[in-house]
């Protein structure tokens, strides 16, 4: 355990727990503590909604350990260093990350507490590693973003498909691909206030672009390089799996972390890994046909939200507004299904990441939380894996690896060699 704050008050503070995704966490962490001990409290900027949201937690949970409420506001330092300063971790469900995110991290950094988000914003991303990824390595300090569906399944499935292949093989797959099978599920107005706030930025700034086009933009500057990728936006028939493909909206974004993660752990699955995601329609006429109308949908979206217009228009009459998500039943009854495949000495090897939540919702507040819990109660054992790192601007594998996909296999979100 990290010596600085083995003594804080709190194991946990949930900081955004009046959001959207902020509440099912604090749903997930109360359900918890009524199995495993967890000191934790809730932390937003509105007083009045957390005391709402305390009631709540306690009315459905009345055998949970009731968290404690601190607020604190993204601009105000003061109040988010007080804050970092009585917890092992902070768990932050605030976003778009790029608008609120940047002075928490730094209060993190300086406060030497551990850190997990759900930001799949890759231009703020990039930016918090060149601020703070040197201070927070020197001080031991763990920031991990991307804890959620993006990019816990793309990243621990890849370190579990590798650790199988070494184990198996004595050699890493030279390539992965990651198939997303199936999901249901719906999106809330956190998610789309982060994608809009991305497009925004990309029309003020090139760098913006640059930043979310290059396939090694999170690895460390003298790492950015490595064997040409297959494309972000991959369609068409995928000989490996003897089926069509569509893009996956989130491949540009996990692309990267499974890259970062790679070059964080010293090249573990090798310097010449080829990695890429799409998403599986079907086999036959009827894939083909999928494939085709998918991706047409796909580069449509894309193009409404490149345009001022469209994207406001999209925004005023469609999108969900912040604070609201999928209803209740969905989350239920959603589900997502991903299989990762390599190849070595080929023998072809499988793992799927799973899970009978949806997705971006109930399945995260899954990774989240448990991310979160791992942060700050299991570091023992993360220390003892000899490719995690003790500090620095990190990703879900080279932070915690097995020791959270263990923690996932026991909490609904199954990662396993098939
Ligand atoms: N990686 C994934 O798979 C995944 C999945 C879900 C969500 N996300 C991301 O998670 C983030 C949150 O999504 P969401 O749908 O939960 O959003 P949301 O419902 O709008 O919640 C945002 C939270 O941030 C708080 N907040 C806003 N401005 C703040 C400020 N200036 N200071 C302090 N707190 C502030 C809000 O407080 P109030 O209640 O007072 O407004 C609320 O608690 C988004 O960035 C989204 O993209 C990622």
């Amino acid at each position: 355990m990290n010596k600085t704050t083995s003594s804080r008050q709190f194991d946990v503070v949930l900081w955004g727990a009046t959001g959207f995704a902020g509440k099912l966490t604090a749903q997930y962490l109360a359900k918890t503590s009524t199995s495993e001990p967890l000191s934790w409290a809730i932390a937003a900027r509105n007083e009045q909604k957390l005391q709402t949201l305390q009631k709540e937690l306690q009315d459905e949970f009345p055998d949970a350990t009731a968290p404690e409420i601190i607020v604190a506001e993204s601009f105000d330092l003061p109040s988010l260093k007080a804050m970092a300063k009585q917890t092992k971790v902070i768990c932050s469900t605030v976003g778009p990350y790029a608008k609120y995110g940047t002075p928490l991290v730094q209060a993190c950094v300086e406060e030497q507490t551990d850190y997990c988000d759900l930001t799949g914003e890759v231009q703020w991303m990039k930016d918090v590693i060149e601020k703070f990824h040197e201070q927070a390595s020197e001080q031991n300090v763990r920031i991990v973003h991307t804890c959620g569906f993006d990019s816990i399944p793309s990243d621990l499935g890849t370190l579990h498909l590798q650790l199988h292949a070494m184990k198996q093989h004595d050699a890493p797959a030279k390539e992965v691909r990651l198939f997303v099978q199936s999901a249901s599920g719906g999106l809330s107005g956190g998610t789309m206030a982060s994608m809009i706030n991305l497009f925004e930025e990309a029309s003020q700034n090139k760098d913006v672009i640059r930043t979310a086009m290059h396939p090694y933009s999170l690895n460390p500057p003298e790492k950015r390089h490595g064997p040409t990728q297959l494309s972000d936006n991959r369609y068409g028939h995928d000989d490996l799996i003897n089926s069509w493909v569509a893009p996956f909206f989130m491949a540009s974004v996990n692309t990267r972390v499974v890259r970062r993660s790679n070059a964080l752990m010293d090249d573990i699955y090798g310097k010449d890994l080829r990695y890429s995601e799409a998403m599986i329609t079907a086999k036959g006429a009827k894939g083909a046909l999928a494939s085709t109308a998918i991706t047409g949908a796909f580069m449509a979206f894309g193009t409404t939200m490149a345009i001022k217009p469209t994207r406001k228009l999209l925004q005023k009459h469609v999108l969900p507004k912040p604070g609201e998500g999928p209803s209740e039943e969905k989350i239920v009854n959603g589900h997502f299904s991903c299989l990762l495949v390599g190849e070595v000495d080929s023998d072809k090897i499988k793992v799927k990441v799973s899970a009978n939540r949806d997705p971006g919702y109930g399945a995260t507040a899954i990774m989240l939380a448990e991310s979160a819990i791992c942060l700050a109660k299991d570091r023992a054992k993360t220390a003892k894996l000899d490719y995690t790192l003790d500090g620095g601007i990190l990703t879900p594998a080279s932070a915690m690896g097995e020791v959270l996909i263990a923690r996932l296999n026991a909490s609904g979100v199954r990662i396993e060699v098939k």
